[in-house]
């Protein structure tokens, strides 16, 4: 098996090499994707998934086009709008396809700079959030280490390495300031029990893993003080689209007191949409419900709702920490009045 060097995925001999996360923890397999039906694939079962991620999957997908269909013309724009929307919340998605796309006429190596750049830049931006993101928490817990809840998958497998509000735990892990993290499962299709605890259990950071409901009555408890989401797309207004159950996971942290923070780089943020109500929510087969892996769970022909995302509104949000900068919103700061700062990584020149 061809190594991707702790990466989720990367371009490796001419292919998209990814790891593929529907295998994991029980076997860790990649996947050489070589064409853009089999990128939309992937992206649709999620054998890659998480915003940034799937950006980087969506940039090296028009490469691939490129490869089949040339510098332009129907079959590359055909190609090109099948891949931007395999799926719809993420902004990350369409964002980065259009962003490679608009270089098609200056040939593939030029679009292959700019996949690669992309993917790059997701690097810096995790080490950056990472960094924010830590210092942040210590402040709002103001203790010297924090017990950190999380739901879904946050980490290197959903970006490129590291991750987003998974980021800001290892950091704090490695800054010895994580007491423990707390991972919510994520129902249904089990991506904080499968995927976070693995990534915590490779970075050697003490955790327990919570069912869903378990989580407002533990921060009730006080057995948390801080909550960190990562997100799938940051609406102008500062309202979060992000895995199913954030909504209540951020009801349950209010109604604790606990700190709410969501963890998104800048490639999240979409000031062209104005609120939550505006952001496309993708619906999934319901069979994703009604059994957990291979085994059914409900009598058969049991119909089933499987939003997989919701919105939790600003007004529950503490802070937004992005790769280049600290939105209090508890303070009164917004998206608009708080400007760019310093990307915080050994990778700041990109
Ligand atoms: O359906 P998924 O697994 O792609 O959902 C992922 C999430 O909701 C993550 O929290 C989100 O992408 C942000 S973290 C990189």
């Amino acid at each position: 098996m061809q190594s991707l060097g702790g990466r989720s995925l990367d371009w490796v001999d001419g292919a998209v090499l990814m790891v593929d996360q529907t295998r994991l923890p029980d076997s860790y397999e990649t996947l050489r994707i070589e064409s853009v039906p089999d990128m939309v694939a992937a992206i649709r079962r999620l054998s890659v998934r998480g915003a940034p991620a799937i950006g980087v999957a969506g940039a090296l997908g028009v490469v691939l086009a490129m490869q089949a269909h040339g510098t332009s013309g129907e079959g590359l724009d055909s190609a090109v709008a099948f891949l931007r929307q395999a799926r719809p919340t993420a902004v990350n998605l369409a964002r980065m396809v259009d962003r490679v796309a608009a270089l098609a006429g200056q040939g593939i190596d030029r679009a292959l700079r700019e996949a690669l750049r992309i993917r790059d830049e997701e690097i810096a931006a995790s080490i950056s959030m990472g960094e924010y993101g830590a210092d942040l928490v210590l402040e709002l817990v103001n203790k010297p280490s924090a017990r950190a809840m999380t739901i879904c998958n946050t980490g290197g497998l959903a970006t490129i390495e590291r991750g987003t509000a998974l980021a800001v735990i290892q950091t704090l892990h490695e800054r010895g300031s994580l007491a423990e993290a707390l991972a919510l499962e994520t129902r249904p299709l089990l991506q904080g029990a499968r995927l976070t605890t693995w990534e915590l259990g490779r970075m050697g950071a003490p955790h327990r893993l919570l069912v869903d409901s378990a989580a407002p009555f533990m921060l009730a408890r006080r057995q948390a003080d801080v909550v960190l989401t990562g997100a799938d797309r940051v609406a102008a207004n500062g309202d979060t689209a992000n895995k199913i159950g954030t909504f209540s996971l951020a009801l349950g942290a209010r109604n604790a007191g606990v700190p709410f923070i969501v963890v998104a780089p800048e490639s999240t943020l979409d000031f062209e949409t104005p609120d939550g109500q505006s952001i496309p929510i993708e619906d999934r087969d319901g069979d994703e419900v009604v059994s957990v892996r291979t085994a059914t769970t409900a009598p058969e022909n049991t119909r089933a709702a499987n939003p997989a995302f919701d919105i939790t509104p600003v007004s529950l949000i503490t802070a937004i920490v992005t790769d280049r900068r600290v939105v209090r919103l508890d303070r009164g700061d917004n998206l608009d009045s708080v400007p760019l700062g310093e990307l915080r990584s050994p990778h700041a020149e990109l």
